[in-house]
């Protein structure tokens, strides 16, 4: 009898694949092929990326959604967005407004496509762009969303601070950012969601 791993499993040998592939990035074609969902896809998928793309179980979507407190006030980003998801389901069940970013175009292609089939109500709350998340600009948001790798976070910590509103509140999948202690931290689903809220004033030690 075949010994199928339960989506627990799966899921944790995904993140292991998604850290080992994250150290490994110049080589990331090959890694793509292996980890995207579809061989059409991934032939188009010849982008030097910084992250591989892995989707956020929906379970563990919802969870970081539920630890920011998303409302229908907010307006949330998720940087390196993949299919979507993450900025649907906020429109979905929260009436967010949201903007994916993503620096695969096949990804983003997947992710407007993934919006229409939700209908005009939520298609009309959301927007998808290509571009790199070290460059795109997140400032006008009030709730951002990470599934990237803990060295992307890091660089993009300093930006964080600088850029984003004070009491803009951040979740990440599976990585911290370093030194800088999460407010709350989840584990579910093999996953761990952790969350900040950005301070008026940038701590010390974490200025760079
Ligand atoms: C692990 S996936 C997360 C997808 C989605 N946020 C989720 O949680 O389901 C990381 C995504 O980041 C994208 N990515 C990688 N490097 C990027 C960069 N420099 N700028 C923007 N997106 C990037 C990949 O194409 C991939 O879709």
């Amino acid at each position: 009898m075949l010994n199928r791993p339960s989506h627990m499993t799966a899921h944790a040998q995904v993140r292991r694949r998604l850290l080992a592939a994250g150290s490994l990035v110049p080589a990331a074609p090959m890694l793509l092929a292996l980890l995207a969902p579809s061989r059409v896809a991934a032939r188009e998928d010849m982008v030097e990326l910084d992250v591989p793309f892995v989707p956020t179980p929906m379970s563990v979507v919802d969870a970081m959604l539920d630890m920011a407190k998303v409302t229908s006030n907010d307006l949330v980003y998720d940087l390196g967005c993949g299919d979507g998801r993450i900025v649907i389901r906020a429109a979905e069940r929260f009436g967010a407004r949201g903007v994916g970013v993503d620096l695969n175009p096949v990804r983003v292609k997947e992710a407007q496509a993934a919006a229409k089939r939700a209908g005009r109500a939520i298609d009309s709350k959301v927007r998808f762009e290509v571009g790199d998340v070290f460059k795109f600009d997140f400032s006008p948001a009030t709730v951002v969303t990470m599934y990237l790798l803990p060295s992307v976070n890091l660089k993009l910590r300093p930006r964080i601070f600088k850029e984003l509103k004070p009491g803009t509140r951040i979740v990440s999948h599976d990585f911290d950012m370093g030194d800088w202690e999460p407010q709350a931290k989840r584990d579910l689903d093999s996953s761990t969601v952790y969350f900040w809220t950005v301070p008026a004033k940038a701590p010390a030690n974490l200025k760079s």
